[in-house]
């Protein structure tokens, strides 16, 4: 990707999704300008999304786009024709995570097919696991959501993955009874920053804790995964657990936007 340059917009916070996207165009030979803070922007001065866009598609040649607004992705490609890449829109989708998720358990496990993959935590307002599931279903995995019954998985989701594969996703409360069978553990964070207020993030705060005992009770293949950052939902007592694979499942994340970003300018290895 030599002479190429990666438009970085990281309207929220970022550490693995932002830096891995700058390692991996680094690695390609590639650079990256940009911004991880829309404060010291021009957005501070009341410039919109479709002009910030504009402007940064005159001194880049694909964007990476992170907003806390559901759904602000698309319609952000439209305003301009460079490439734009979906690096998570507010609580809805983030499509990368996915990839290099599904990468990691491919690379694990062989094939997906007739997995038992848990996913875990706040599965309404985090993106991770909405962009997952639909694509974990597609590969023939079967999907177990466990969630307080105020996190559950948005309908909308687990109807698109009805009426698309045909299967359904099984819903439960209990961490300790899906462990049992699962291939796959992929722990989210409560996302606090996404509560409509300090006391509903309260109720809910520290619902599910792995710890030794859980991870006693699982099965001695079974993939321990978080997107990261971890709050408090799994203690770093695990770590050394074989099983706890999220450092190289974050380490997989440029090897996997490597092969995007090649694949988005039609560079060949
Ligand atoms: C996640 C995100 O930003 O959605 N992290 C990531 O991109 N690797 C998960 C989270 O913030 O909880």
């Amino acid at each position: 990707c030599s002479g190429k340059i990666l438009g970085s917009a990281f309207f929220e916070p970022s550490t693995r999704t932002m830096l891995s996207f700058h390692s991996a165009m680094q690695r390609l030979g590639g650079s990256v300008l940009g911004f991880s803070d829309p404060s010291v922007t021009s957005v501070k001065k009341g410039e919109c999304l479709a002009d910030t866009m504009r402007t940064l598609e005159a001194y880049c040649d694909l964007m990476v786009i992170r907003h806390p607004n559901e759904g602000s992705a698309k319609p952000s490609s439209e305003f301009v024709s460079i490439p734009v890449i979906n690096a998570g829109d507010g609580g809805r989708e983030h499509p990368i995570q996915t990839l290099l998720d599904v990468f990691t358990i491919k690379e694990k496990k062989g094939s997906l097919k007739g997995l038992n993959v848990v996913l875990c935590g706040d599965l309404k307002y985090g993106r991770t696991v909405h962009s997952l599931a639909k694509a974990l279903a597609g590969l023939g995995v079967n999907i177990s959501c466990v969630s307080p019954s105020e996190l559950k998985m948005p309908e909308s989701t687990t109807t698109s993955i009805q009426r698309k594969h045909g299967v359904s996703v099984v819903e439960e409360t209990d961490l300790i009874s899906a462990v049992k069978d699962a291939d796959v553990l992929y722990m989210t964070r409560i996302q606090k920053e996404r509560f409509g207020s300090p006391e509903e993030y309260a109720k809910v705060k520290d619902c599910y804790v792995v710890n030794k005992k859980v991870m006693s009770m699982a099965n001695e293949n079974m993939l321990l995964m978080h997107p990261l950052p971890r709050v408090n939902e799994i203690t770093f007592d695990v770590d050394s657990d074989k099983r706890a694979i999220f450092f190289e499942q974050a380490l997989n994340g440029v090897f996997v936007r490597m092969a995007l970003i090649s694949l988005v300018l039609g560079v060949r290895g």
